[in-house]
């Protein structure tokens, strides 16, 4: 198995940290996010579940909300670490939020046995709907 690159280890271990603070009581499926700025910063976020089931939110969101209100708007990469043996890919909403800002980020996922599976936005999320697709009135 190749070493993971240092960048995505580091942000690996935030995602991690994350995760360990999910609130998945329901689904018994903790997952963790970091999304890293085109400026190199960090932000973390893990799934937040709810006894009302569709009032939970993924990992992914909770970083990108965290971002948003800190002021970030670029974003380059997202690392999603779970505890599942395969590569947690995001959701398909994830995608639709995450293809507002950052249209060709960079999506890792990480197995807890330091597995990557690596994709582009753009190639999980083909023909997406976008501010632009706004203006084709
Ligand atoms: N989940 C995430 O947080 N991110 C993903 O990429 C996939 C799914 C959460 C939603 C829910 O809390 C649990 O994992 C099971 O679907």
């Amino acid at each position: 198995m190749t070493p993971l690159p240092s960048h995505i280890t580091r942000l690996r271990e935030l995602a991690d940290a994350a995760r360990a603070n999910a609130w998945a009581p329901y689904s018994e499926f903790p997952v963790g996010a970091a999304l890293e700025t085109e400026d190199g910063q960090v932000f973390a976020g893990c799934n937040v579940e709810n006894a009302s089931y569709p009032a939970g939110t993924c990992a992914e969101r909770v970083a990108l909300g965290s971002a948003i209100a800190a002021g970030a708007r670029k974003f380059v990469r997202v690392v999603i670490t779970s505890q599942q043996h395969e590569p947690t890919p995001p959701c398909g909403i994830c995608r639709q939020a995450l293809v507002e800002f950052a249209p060709a980020l960079e999506i890792v996922a990480v197995t807890p046995d330091g597995r990557a599976a690596r994709w582009s936005l753009a190639e999980l999320l083909p023909a997406p709907f976008t501010p632009a697709s706004l203006e084709n009135v």
